[in-house]
């Protein structure tokens, strides 16, 4: 689904280089729920963006499901963006002067091949799915934070994306809400067999993940099936 080969993402400020990843080499497969964890500046939230097609990376490859994502123009990324991937933000990142339905659309709209029946439909299963198809009307900021995270998970699988990406989705949660975030991706892992990539650096939350990566100063340190973290 995902290949990664040899990334590194230099951030170059002034005189000053920052190696933010460093031969990063990782192949993520179909179907997967992973976390990727490691302390604060490891470089989780670039290697996300890398592969969300946010950033480029300095060198290196990636190609998702087929594509190498270096050989697209800006609008290809930007289509390949809309018809492939999800991306879940730690603040949210919903339009506030839009309602809980036309956040959720949005992406959906944005397709040139889906009639407004269609996306509407889309938009209605899935706010149905995360249980908040009563708030349609509202704005978001009439939301708690964790129904605002669960919009905009929606959004992001409106779609129907083949990989959802979520960094740090539950940073600004309470418990009992990220529970109620863990737990929705682990119901859309299973039951739509969902691809998810997430990143985190919250112990406890590494029972949700299938698989966990763990990065130090941009690099690989180990690669494994829940907790054990073995290479
Ligand atoms: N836009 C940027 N410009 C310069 N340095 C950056 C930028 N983004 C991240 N970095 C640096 O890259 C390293 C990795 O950052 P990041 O990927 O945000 O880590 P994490 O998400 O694991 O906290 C850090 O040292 C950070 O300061
Ligand atoms: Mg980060």
């Amino acid at each position: 689904m995902i290949e990664i080969q040899d990334l590194t993402k230099i951030y170059r400020m002034g005189s000053v280089e920052v190696r933010a990843l460093d031969g990063v080499t990782l192949d993520i497969g179909k179907g997967e729920f992973l976390g990727i964890m490691g302390a604060s500046g490891s470089g989780k939230t670039t290697l996300l963006h890398m592969l969300g097609l946010l950033d480029e990376p300095t060198s290196g490859r990636i190609v998702i499901d087929g594509t190498d994502v270096d050989t697209l123009t800006d609008y290809e990324k930007t289509m390949f963006r809309l018809y492939k991937l999800g991306y879940v933000f730690q603040d949210f990142a919903l339009v506030p002067d839009l309602t809980v339905m036309e956040n959720v659309s949005l992406p959906a709209m944005l397709r040139k091949d889906r009639t407004e029946e269609q996306y509407h439909e889309a938009s209605i299963d899935i706010l149905r799915k995360i249980g908040l198809l009563d708030r349609q009307d509202h704005l978001p900021r009439e939301l708690s934070g964790g129904q605002q995270q669960r919009v905009s998970i929606a959004r992001a699988m409106v779609n129907r994306p083949d990989i959802l990406f979520a960094d740090e989705p539950c940073a600004n949660l309470d418990t009992e809400n990220s529970r109620l975030v863990l737990d929705l991706f682990r119901e859309i892992n299973e039951e739509m067999h969902q691809t998810i990539v997430m990143v985190s650096h919250e112990d406890w939350h590494k029972d949700y993940f299938h698989r966990i990566v763990r990065l130090k100063d941009g690099k690989v340190i180990s690669d494994g099936t829940s907790g054990s973290s073995i290479r």
